[in-house]
């Protein structure tokens, strides 16, 4: 047991000017704004211009976070980004936007692990900070999914969308911060859900266009039927490690890929769904950016009181899922 406990210190967003409305689908593809509302709960997403890179969207959301937590870039010891679409393969997202952001006192590397990518990340943070190893950690989430749809395909074109979060992790009082975390991995259900790279087997060619090898395919129903349970069975691994309720969660801030998902994940968790977070309604699915995205957007309304208990919670490719419960309060 330390005397302290591992926080957040301040958070940060980026979401591009531009946004796709289901009007501006309904004119690239076969589907309708009744379709995807009723499916999905999205209206809008928002998406990066040609000719900028997307770690242009993290190093902005991390200057935001920075600032918020008081510091400068120059006090950040370790920058982790999470990403399943970087930039280039090397040098990571993480160097990237150390670069940009002048933080040049941190290592930097990158972590994939999807939709839960922010989780993974911060429980990789939480574990730097708890051994004396990094006083600050920057976090950072960074997806610029529109790089990797194909958007002739109704199927996935209609669910993504670019953005980024950021938060800076570090000692908080010892009543506040992160209480129990879980991350876990089902590799044997990688298959669902695909991005390839620098590989592209006959299997994956043999589900896409010709041209359009390396954009993302998924199982849809197979993949909603593992969301649904690993979004409830994660709150409740969570919440049963940190000896809670259900009922003592003030709110819930999961992946946000499709409303039908969070609410038959709350039904399953006999939780009310007014203490779900959801911004999906105007990002769309924007991988592991959804989770600090909703939470500086939260945090901005005042939805987040000190002493609040909060879940995080993520599921997606990899197959992977993961959340931690913290106590609100630096
Ligand atoms: N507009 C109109 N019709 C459509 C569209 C569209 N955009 N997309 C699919 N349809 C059609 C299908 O072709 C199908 O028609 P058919 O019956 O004639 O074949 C019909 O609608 C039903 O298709 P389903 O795939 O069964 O639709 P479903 O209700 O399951 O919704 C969706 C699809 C939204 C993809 C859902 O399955 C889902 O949300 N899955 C989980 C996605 C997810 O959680 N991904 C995780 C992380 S993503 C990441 O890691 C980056």
């Amino acid at each position: 047991m330390t005397d302290f406990g591992i926080g957040i210190l301040g958070t940060g967003k980026y979401l591009p000017e531009r946004i796709l409305t289901n009007q501006d689908l309904e004119k690239m593809v076969d589907t309708s704004d009744e379709w995807i509302t009723r499916r999905t709960g999205m209206k809008t997403r928002h998406i990066l211009n040609d000719g900028i890179p997307s770690y242009m969207m993290g190093a902005e959301a991390a200057r935001l976070a920075v600032e918020d937590a008081g510091l400068t870039p120059l006090d950040i010891d370790l920058i982790i980004v999470s990403t399943e679409v970087p930039d280039y393969l090397s040098p990571s997202m993480a160097c990237l936007i150390q670069k940009e952001l002048k933080a040049e006192n941190a290592a930097a590397f990158d972590v994939n692990a999807a939709c839960t990518g922010f989780v993974y990340a911060m429980t990789i943070a939480q574990q730097f900070i708890q051994t004396g190893y990094c006083r600050y950690v920057l976090v950072v989430a960074n997806e610029g999914l529109s790089r990797i749809v194909d958007w002739e395909n109704r199927n996935t074109c209609v669910l993504f969308g670019d953005a980024a979060g950021a938060v800076v992790m570090g000692r908080v009082d010892k009543k506040y911060g992160i209480r129990e975390s879980y991350i876990a991995a089902f590799g044997n259900l990688g298959h669902n859900l695909t991005i390839p790279c620098c590989f592209v087997s006959e299997e994956e060619k043999m589900k896409r266009r010709e041209g359009k090898e390396r954009t993302i395919w998924q199982d849809g129903s197979e993949v909603f039927t593992f969301a649904v349970r690993a979004m409830a069975e994660s709150v409740k691994t969570v919440v049963e490690k940190a000896k809670s309720t259900i009922d003592d969660v003030d709110i819930i801030v999961p992946h946000q890929a499709n409303l039908r998902i969070i609410n038959g994940a709350a039904k399953r968790l006999e939780i009310d769904e007014s203490k779900i977070s959801v911004i999906l309604h105007e990002t769309g699915n924007i991988s592991s950016a959804s989770i600090p995205v909703a939470l500086d957007m939260e945090s901005k309304k005042g939805r987040l009181r000190e002493g609040d208990t909060v879940v995080l919670v993520g599921f997606g490719g990899g197959l992977t899922c993961g959340s931690i419960l913290m106590t609100w309060g630096k």
